[in-house]
């Protein structure tokens, strides 16, 4: 995988930028923006609505783009993808309706301490109409999930199993299929945020079991605005919308309305059809790729940088989460043990690196109770897409050094 900065026009534009926040968010190849641009152009009505030849094209473009996902993931019916906004409002579907009839008052879901406030908040929102227990799986120091103690939570109240499959704080890759099967022989319904895994490895959705499996786009190399919610269709079937019109009915008077079928009754109103042709391109672009190089790239990438990291800074860098079985993801302290504070805030690390157009984030990464468990008040993370390089590493680690000499000798 070489040179593939040229495939995203974000570098032409930025000369010398230096992009190490796609954890956050990654670039778009060309091909996806041009997608876009050409399904607007030429293809544009909208979707299962129009007796004309242009409606037909667009419905047909947007059911292609599902069997695209439903192949990326190996999911077994195209009903079984749902397209929502993001990741954010896939959790918050399953959350809502969920909650409707299959829990009752005194049942208990899972999460566990790695979770994204978006694996936190739509559990705590349901929490002001029906009262279920969210108990939390304890990691260690390293970020790995206590699989004893994950044992331990289960009762015959728990319900729901609902875990991130990939760390986006620590880059570390959760046991998920162990956690599955755990959940499964107690009959308990699973749960999986793949953000930051669809984008690093291959994922199957039926080698892992699970029931949910959840995703955005735009973090896959895709557009923002839409994400997956993949639910195994009898699941699926038995839950009750979430929200009402346009796409999700069959036919309404003022005394009753029929819903659709499957996926359309998860998609109320004018989908993301747009979106969808642009995710679908980008996952072709990363099938071109080969989900497994684009693995063994970050894996590289990865191993170079903490390698170097280590070298330069010795005892005075913590990277925090496991040191392997992990995606290409690094949350990091510099300590400063030459002054009275012991390390340099990472948001100081950040305005430095942005001065040289090294793009990183820093803070919580959405994540709080983690950073609060990590016990510091931010980390600096780096986090890499199919567009890095060795340069990239160099180039950051060698301001890295010269923000590290600033503090010692210069503040
Ligand atoms: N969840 C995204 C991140 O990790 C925004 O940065």
């Amino acid at each position: 995988m070489k040179d593939l900065k040229k495939d995203f026009p974000i570098f032409k534009y930025n000369k010398d930028l230096v992009f190490l926040d796609s954890a956050a968010s990654t670039q778009k190849p060309e091909v996806v923006i041009e997608a876009i641009k050409d399904f607007e152009s030429r293809y544009y009505a909208n979707i299962h609505r129009g007796i004309y030849k242009l409606s037909a094209k667009a419905t047909a473009l947007y059911d292609e783009a599902r069997e695209r996902v439903k192949k990326f993931i190996n999911a077994k019916y195209f009903e079984e993808i749902i397209f929502t906004k993001n990741a954010t409002e896939s959790i918050n579907l399953v959350a809502t309706t969920l909650a409707k009839d299959y829990f009752q008052d005194g049942d208990e879901i899972i999460i566990s301490a790695l979770e994204h406030h978006a694996n936190i908040v739509p559990w705590q929102l349901i929490q002001s109409f029906k009262k279920i227990k969210i108990k939390v799986i304890p990691i260690d120091d390293a970020g790995n999930i206590d699989i004893s103690a994950y044992k331990a939570l289960f009762t015959d109240k728990t319900k729901l199993v609902s875990i991130t499959h990939v760390s986006n704080v620590l880059g570390n890759i959760v046991p998920i299929k162990e956690i599955i099967s755990y959940a499964k022989k107690k009959n308990v319904l699973t749960l999986i945020d793949g953000c930051q895994a669809v984008n690093s490895f291959p994922v199957d959705v039926q080698d892992l079991g699970c029931d949910f499996y959840v995703f955005s786009s735009h973090k896959l190399y895709g557009p923002t605005g839409i994400g997956v919610l993949y639910g195994k269709k009898d699941i699926l079937n038995k839950l009750p919308p979430y929200q009402g019109g346009g796409d999700m009915i069959k036919t309404v008077s003022f005394e009753k309305t029929e819903y659709n079928d499957l996926p359309y009754k998860f998609e109320a109103g004018t989908p993301c059809f747009t979106q969808a042709y642009g995710l679908s391109k980008a996952i072709e672009y990363l099938q071109n790729l080969g989900m497994q190089n684009v693995f063994n790239h970050s894996q590289d990438l990865l191993d170079y940088a903490q390698n170097l990291l280590h070298k330069t800074f010795k005892d005075d860098i913590k990277i925090f989460g496991s040191k392997d079985n992990k995606v290409g993801i690094i949350s990091f302290i510099l300590k400063d043990n030459t002054s009275s504070i012991s390390m340099i805030h990472p948001h100081d690390i950040a305005t430095f690196l942005d001065e040289k157009n090294i793009a990183i984030r820093t803070g919580h990464h959405c994540a709080e109770p983690l950073i609060t468990r990590l016990k510091v008040p931010a980390t600096a993370r780096i986090s890499f897409g199919v567009y890095n390089d060795f340069d990239d590493i160099d180039k950051c680690v060698k301001t890295l050094k010269e923000i590290k000499s600033f503090f010692k000798n210069g503040r």
